[in-house]
């Protein structure tokens, strides 16, 4: 099908080079399981869930049923001082999946929308201890932590910030964990643990009780699949602990299986304060995001305000909506039946295995990878980025969708994949490189 300029003309994509876009547009109109079809009806096999959401497989029947069932029912209720009985069960079943103690969801829209109410939970908690005085946060190098303010101030990369002037103050950030003695590492690197007490360091400099939380991705996602080094998580608990800083894990990539475990945090055996989750809560079949919060955190803003007040003010007008909620607990039901999580474990060392193969190829400079997650550095085109762009198209006409950051090719299989899905992601990616 084509289609002319003027029916492309409003819509202003979202992360996209619009204009490149609009001359050769690359569409989807259906998707099942692992495929989704383009406007000729081709096949294109899914390497990265979609934006690694669709971690059940595309278009779930089972949640289609449970959206448009809500929808009829109840589509809508305020969520402010009135609830629907779905939001409850949602929130129970997210919280069996969280590390014990992290038991207390808050909903939110989007993994951005998570990343901020989060920040306010670190405020309103030193707050509620009488140390207001606390509100720095330290990040990291190569973070991404969504497109709001709050999350942009936080980003360690440079096109997300560079345009969007100062973002909010008091905010650090530590190295990143990237080693090019870590390099073809599968798993966990021995190098960088060190890397941690860049957290020390800032606390020693700025003061420790000027430190609200020290947020980090558990693996770093959207910057290429950076695996933290060992013991590096530990450690930066650790100085968390000797300073009162609260540990925020952001796992809107790792939750939800993609590490093997429910979510990073027990994957790696450190269990942080604050939880931010997203992507995979509802199979992206509804916009939702979430964040975990632990009983100590919890009990700080309840207990600092007085009975009968509305104890923290924040909330969004979609917060807890009904349809996603049904459509996060059809995805729970899922995840469960089909034990999508051991499902994600048992396939991770074949998938690791496929991908690292790939380090024969000249033009690949670095293999990472956890889980059912893994990044590939391509050697840069001239200015970075523009070889990911083409690569991208590339895939895309030869059946592949892999979501690309710079020149890195991110691939996070739904988990419903199976080895011959994982054979073809690879033969893709080997076949189109040997264009260059
Ligand atoms: C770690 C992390 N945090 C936050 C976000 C933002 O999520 P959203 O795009 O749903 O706002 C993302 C998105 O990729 C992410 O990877």
């Amino acid at each position: 099908m084509k289609y002319d300029p003027e029916f492309l003309e409003n819509h202003w994509m979202p992360f996209t080079s619009n204009r490149d876009f609009k001359t050769d547009p690359r569409f989807i109109v259906r998707s099942e399981g692992v495929y989704m079809y383009n406007d000729a009806d081709e096949r294109i096999l899914d390497g990265s869930s979609g934006l690694f959401c669709c971690a059940a497989g595309h278009s779930r029947p089972e949640i289609a049923q449970a959206v448009h069932d809500q929808l009829k029912t109840s589509a809508y209720v305020p969520p402010f001082q009135l609830a629907q009985p779905l939001s409850f069960e949602l929130a129970r079943r997210v919280a069996k999946l969280t590390p014990d103690g992290l038991d207390h969801i808050f909903f939110a829209n989007s993994g951005s929308e998570a990343i901020d109410t989060a920040m306010k939970v670190a405020y309103a908690y030193h707050y509620a201890r009488g140390e207001g005085q606390r509100q720095r946060f330290v990040s990291r190098e190569r973070a991404y932590h969504g497109v709001n303010m709050a999350g942009v101030s936080l980003s360690g990369m440079i096109k997300n910030r560079q345009a969007f002037g100062p973002g909010i103050p008091g905010v650090v950030h530590m190295r990143h964990t990237w080693l090019p003695e870590n390099r073809f590492v599968k798993g966990q690197p021995n190098e960088g643990l060190d890397l941690a007490d860049d957290l020390l360091r800032i606390a020693m400099n700025y003061g420790p009780d000027t430190i609200a939380a020290c947020v980090v991705e558990p693996v770093a996602g959207s910057t290429g699949c950076l695996v933290p080094p060992k013991g590096y998580l530990e450690r930066l608990r650790e100085i968390c602990d000797d300073h009162g800083i609260l540990l925020i894990f952001d796992e809107v990539i790792c939750g939800f299986g993609r590490m093997g475990t429910p979510f990073a945090s027990q994957a790696f055996g450190v269990t942080p304060d604050i939880m931010t989750m997203a992507k995979a809560l509802t199979n992206a079949a509804q916009p939702m995001g979430a964040v975990a919060v632990t009983d100590k955190v919890y009990d700080a803003i309840m207990d600092s305000s007085a009975e009968g007040t509305i104890e923290f003010f924040h909330g969004y007008t979609y917060s807890g909506h009904p349809a996603a909620c049904a459509a996060g607990i059809a995805t729970m039901d899922i995840f469960e039946k089909e034990n999508l999580i051991e499902r994600a474990a048992e396939l991770s060392g074949y998938f690791l295995e496929q991908v690292f193969a790939l380090s024969d190829i000249p033009l690949v400079t670095d293999i990472r990878g956890y889980g059912l997650f893994a990044g590939v550095d391509l050697e840069p085109m001239g200015n970075p980025g523009v070889r990911g762009i083409d690569f991208q198209k590339r895939l895309f006409k030869n059946g592949l969708h892999i979501k690309m950051t710079g020149d890195a090719a991110l691939l996070a299989p739904p988990l419903v994949s199976e080895h011959h899905h994982i054979d073809r992601i690879c033969e893709v990616i080997r076949q189109t490189l040997a264009e260059y």
